[in-house]
């Protein structure tokens, strides 16, 4: 895992080079990205990317059934690292049905046979699919861009570099006052984590949480601002369960000026009462950047609390064996 977690630029860079299909669309309505897991968070990734980029609207697809708007005039990514995953292929079974001409993306599987002609792009084995993300989500980008609807080819170049000068940070070989990861590896031990953004790196967000459960192998929840504000504030400034919390705020400099402002209030009105704090701040202009600079330090934060606990962070036996026991 520490392997792979270290290759993340290369991974970029390699995605981003992958043989991709060439679209024949005009006017797209929107994107529709069908995938699960470590397969699916792509999808959240390019949704914030496009929003930012002013591209059509992406539609993440976590189901077997597709929603009724769906059509041919969508672009649609069926995305399952394996190839195998069942609700991805009955998505992707509706799609087709409904006259779309999905780009695939797996290292294999179901998937690759059931791909039209020229639309599957098939990606290197041997990673765990949750490892691969970059892998997924960088040839969804060159897409996009191949067709005219936002360009990446610069972002992915900041993003290389930014990543490069980020890994050595976090490695094993930096000792804990000056590695941010192992800091928060050690503040969210033993506490209930809850990792909370503004709306841009939602995705984000949930990727620490997904990271968490499986890499750490522990509970842990996500939030937003400036929503939780509504709702959740409340709990935090009266629930005595909110000192057993360990709270990792993502920080964007492109955030709201009211997100930032609440985002202190929220601070000395609820989250002071956590019993860990601590604020990841992304990096770089592009939202590629800033994206995969803030995912990398939970990945790697993941990994260290998984070390703490004395646990491997690779394996994911339980959804294997209940996906062996859906297969029946
Ligand atoms: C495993 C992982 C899972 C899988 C999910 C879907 O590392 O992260 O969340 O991604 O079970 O499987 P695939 O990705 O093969 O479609």
């Amino acid at each position: 895992m520490l392997e792979v977690l270290r290759s993340i630029p290369e991974m970029v860079q390699r995605a981003y080079a992958l043989p991709r299909p060439c679209l024949d669309i005009s006017g797209p309505e929107g994107v529709v990205v069908l995938g699960m897991g470590g397969s699916a968070i792509g999808g959240d990734l390019l949704q914030s990317w496009m929003v930012e980029k002013r591209g059509p609207p992406v539609f993440v697809n976590r189901d077997y059934d597709l929603p009724a708007f769906v059509g041919p005039k969508h672009i649609v990514f069926a995305v399952s690292y394996s190839g195998n995953t069942e609700e991805t292929i009955s998505a992707l079974e509706q799609a087709v049905r409904r006259g779309c001409r999905p780009v695939t993306i797996s290292s294999g599987g179901a998937l690759e046979k059931m791909s039209g002609p020229g639309l599957h792009i098939k990606l290197p084995s041997g990673f765990q699919p949750r490892s691969a993300v970059p892998l997924m989500l960088l040839p969804m980008l060159g897409v996009v861009e191949d067709l005219g609807l936002a360009m990446c080819g610069a972002e992915v170049n900041e993003a290389v570099e930014l990543l490069k000068a980020l890994i050595p940070e976090l490695g094993p070989e930096r000792p804990e006052g000056e590695n941010q990861a192992k800091r928060i590896a050690l503040g969210l031990h033993k506490s209930f984590p809850m990792v909370l953004s503004g709306p841009f790196l939602a995705p984000v967000a949930k990727r620490w949480r997904t990271q968490l459960n499986e890499n750490s192998k522990v509970l842990a929840r996500e939030d937003t601002l400036p929503e939780m504000d509504h709702n959740d504030l409340v709990a935090w400034s009266e629930d005595p369960m909110a000192k057993m919390c360990g709270v990792v705020l993502l920080r964007d400099s492109r955030e709201h000026a009211r997100v930032a402002k609440r985002m202190e209030l929220t601070r000395r009105l609820g989250l002071h009462r956590a019993r860990f704090l601590e604020e990841v701040s992304s990096r770089g202009e592009g939202a590629l950047a800033r994206l995969l600079t803030a995912l990398t330090v939970g990945d790697f934060a993941s990994f260290y609390l998984a070390v703490l606990r004395g646990v491997d962070p690779t394996p994911v036996n339980v959804i294997e064996r209940l996906k062996r026991e859906l297969a029946g």
